[in-house]
Formats: structure tokens, C-alpha cells, sequence
């Protein structure tokens, strides 16, 4: 085959893409399929055009890329392409969204609220802790745990906009104590769940992409029942999204309340695929390799 793996672009996660993009383009050269890697500029639809792939890796992350738009580009060039479609993409970006769609079907996620990022300068929008967090971003961009403690300012002072200021509008969500969970689902299989331990306490950019900053348990020790519902919470979004391929669901669990102290976070459509990334880890322990999951995910697109 040949396949052209998009990656790279101007998001926020532009590097993790490019970890991604140069991982699944190795992996598809190992095994055997003629591979065109695109880092994705304006003129990505000529390219494209020019080379005529058989399939596109979509191994972009953040917007454009995970929002739909390049997706909407790919329909209408009409080249199969990895992951969700456009109509997933739209609402699976957007966290907001998501719950809206998700919490009438028991999907347990936290309450909270959209505010515009002005009003957090003169009072807090929830009791802390809470967290802050653009409601489309990726990989922790931009995201602020304010505690009683917070040096964001008490109360928020303009002068200590934290890592958010740059954004119109922030959801707010109360913070959940306890534990970082994730499981990866392909098609309509969980493939388990894995425990993330930050060393920094708080699993942020740099303790995604530093070796050695987050310890990986995988399976997660944690009981059966809260396991159990990772993977159906997971699979139920999956398929309520109408995600494609892989996804991944993230999640937050207060150890203290058993599983219903379990939340879904979000539900990521163009998961990461770097050495450090989840769901390759979650497929190893499945017995399916690097190559055979980039295989997989190809095989699902042209299906
Ligand atoms: N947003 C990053 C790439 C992830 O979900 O893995
Ligand atoms: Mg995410």
C-alpha cells in the first residue's frame, strides 16, 4: 500500500504529532507499504493530491487534525483516512460537547462549566480545588489545578493568568482527587486499563512526553468492578461518539468512594502514538506490536 501519514501541523501539539507521525511512518516502512510523510502546511490537499495515496494516517493531534476540519478535506478529496470522521472529530474535541452527549447515556462525568477566562481575574467559578482547562486542547495544554494553596492568585489576579491566559473561554471542572486512569479501545475491544503516576503528582505535558517522569501500571491495580467499568465506559463512548479505529478514554478515580468515585475526563480520537504513548503500551500487553497496531488501524480505515 501506499500511505501518506499526515502529521506535524501548527497545533499546540505539533511535537507529539511529529513523535507520533515518525513512529507509525517507521512502522508501516517495516512493514513493507510505501509511506509519503506530509507535515501538514496549508497546502496539504495539493500535496495530497499529487501523491495519491491508497490511505492517510492521520497522526495529527489538536486542531486542525483531531476538530474535524482536515477530515472534512479528506471526504471531500475522497481518500480513505485512520481514526473518526468529521461528525465524531467536531464533538469529541470539544469536552463540553462531549458531556453533553455522553451523560444521558450513564457515561459519569464532571459537572462544571464553561466561563469566559475574564471573570476567573475577580472571582473563582467553582470551590476549589477545581481545574481549568481549554476546551479543546490536548496532552494537558494549558491545564491549571487551582487549589486553596494556588500561586494562580488568591483570588485570581491578572498579573498570575497561569498557563490558561491565552484563552477566551476555560471549562471549569471540580477536581478530582485520587487516581489518573486510561484505556484504549479498538474497534468495540477495551484492551485493559493502565494507571498513570506522575512523580510531579499532576500528569501534565512534560510527565506525558518525559521517559522516567510517569510510572505506567498496566493492568492498573485497581478492583475488578472499577476496572470493569473503565472498559465499559469507554467502549459505551466509543460507540456513542461513533469513533473509529482507535480512541482513548481517560479518566479520573477517587479511590475513596469505590466506582462511584469513577469519572470519564474525555474521550481522545486521535490518541497518541509515541514511544511513551498508551494505547501502543495497552496494545503490547494485548500481544499486538507496534507494527501490527498501526497495521490494524490502516486495515480498519480501507475496511
Ligand atoms: N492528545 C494526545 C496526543 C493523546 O491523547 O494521546
Ligand atoms: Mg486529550
Amino acid at each position: 500500500l501506499h500511505v501518506a501519514v499526515l502529521m506535524g501541523g501548527w497545533s499546540a501539539e505539533r511535537e507529539v504529532s511529529l513523535m507520533s507521525g515518525a513512529g507509525v511512518a517507521e512502522a508501516l516502512e517495516s512493514l513493507g507499504h510505501r509511506v509519503t510523510r506530509i507535515d501538514m502546511d496549508r497546502d496539504v490537499a495539493a500535496r495530497l493530491a499529487e501523491a495519491k495515496p491508497d490511505c492517510v494516517f492521520n497522526a495529527l493531534h489538536g486542531t486542525p487534525g483531531e476538530d474535524g476540519a482536515v477530515q472534512g478535506m479528506l471526504d471531500l478529496m475522497g481518500l480513505p483516512y485512520t481514526h473518526s470522521g468529521l461528525t465524531t472529530s467536531v464533538i469529541s474535541i470539544d469536552k463540553q460537547l462531549t458531556k453533553m452527549l455522553l451523560t444521558p447515556f450513564g457515561v459519569p462525568m464532571p459537572g462544571g462549566h464553561v466561563v469566559q477566562t475574564q471573570t476567573l481575574f475577580e472571582r473563582d467559578p467553582l470551590p476549589r480545588p477545581y481545574v481549568l482547562k481549554p476546551v479543546n486542547e490536548g496532552s494537558s495544554v494549558g491545564v491549571a489545578i487551582v487549589t486553596d494553596e494556588s500561586n494562580y492568585g488568591n483570588p485570581i489576579s491578572r498579573d498570575a493568568r497561569g498557563p490558561w491566559g491565552e484563552f477566551d473561554e476555560l471549562l471549569a471542572e471540580p477536581f478530582i482527587r485520587g487516581r489518573e486512569l486510561t484505556t484504549a479501545v479498538l474497534g468495540d475491544r477495551a484492551l485493559g486499563v493502565t494507571e498513570l503516576k506522575p512523580k510531579s503528582g499532576f500528569y501534565d505535558y512534560d510527565s506525558k512526553y518525559t521517559d522516567g517522569l510517569t510510572e505506567h501500571v498496566c493492568p492498573a491495580e485497581i478492583p475488578d468492578d472499577v476496572a470493569q467499568a473503565c472498559m465499559a465506559y469507554a467502549v459505551e463512548a466509543h460507540r456513542r461518539l461513533g469513533c473509529k479505529g482507535a480512541s482513548r478514554s481517560d479518566f479520573r478515580w477517587d479511590d475513596e468512594r469505590g466506582v462511584d468515585g469513577l469519572f470519564l475526563l474525555e474521550v481522545n480520537t486521535q490518541p497518541g502514538m509515541t514511544p511513551l504513548s498508551l494505547v501502543p503500551e495497552q496494545a503490547r500487553h494485548v500481544g499486538m506490536s507496534y507494527p501490527q497496531l498501526v497495521q490494524w488501524i490502516v486495515d480498519e480505515a480501507l475496511g
